[in-house]
């Protein structure tokens, strides 16, 4: 696929075809993400995939509470990629300092550059993925999620069932601007 076709066409997708996805399609797909920039080459970024049914059905039920939107969607998911990123290492010194005013969040900055990355890639396969920003705090635990690392986000991920148009973007003369 065209970088440019895969960057303009792919989108949130909250429906799924009842078909796994092969493990050897998501470690190429992680392999893939590994090529993301990431601060100074730490490469902070992480994922634990869920694909077995009925652990996505317990988090579809008891941990999107805060927002049942995301577990309906969750629930029809083929594979559930749980996102987590190294604390301490993007945008932190050797010596514990931050580099930047930014201090710590560039782990955030990061871990987008790799979902994204993770996301144009799954695209390109044939997958539909959609990032989760909103969750319940309680996965965290039931996920295992070690002290050292950050629960960034979730990726729903299944063979597309849906097809949707692509939300309104906003023209570049409102997004571009140069110094005068
Ligand atoms: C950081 C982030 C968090 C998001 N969280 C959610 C979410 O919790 N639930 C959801 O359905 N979509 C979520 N989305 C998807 C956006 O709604 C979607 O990207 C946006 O509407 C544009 O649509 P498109 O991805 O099809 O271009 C999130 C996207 C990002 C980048």
């Amino acid at each position: 696929m065209d970088v440019l076709e895969c960057i303009k066409n792919r989108r949130s997708i909250r429906d799924f075809e009842k078909k796994p996805v092969d493990r050897s399609v998501i470690e190429e797909i992680v392999s893939l993400a590994s090529f993301a920039p990431s601060w100074k080459n730490t490469q902070v970024t992480r994922y634990l995939v869920i694909d077995d049914e009925a652990k996505i059905a317990e988090i579809a039920k008891d941990y999107t509470t805060c927002f049942a939107y995301n577990g309906n969607t969750i629930g029809k998911a083929a594979a559930l990629v749980a996102v987590t990123a190294i604390k301490g290492r993007s945008g932190v010194e050797k010596d514990g300092s931050f580099t930047t005013k930014r201090e710590a969040s560039w782990l955030m900055f990061d871990a987008g550059c790799a979902v994204q990355t993770f996301c144009l890639a799954a695209h390109e396969k044939g997958l539909g993925t959609v990032i989760m920003g909103i969750f319940d705090d309680s996965l965290s635990g039931y996920l295992k999620i070690p002290e050292d690392r950050e629960l960034v986000c979730l990726i729903c991920m299944g063979y597309p069932a849906v097809s949707p148009d692509a939300p309104k973007r906003k023209g570049v003369d409102e997004l571009l601007s140069y110094m005068q």
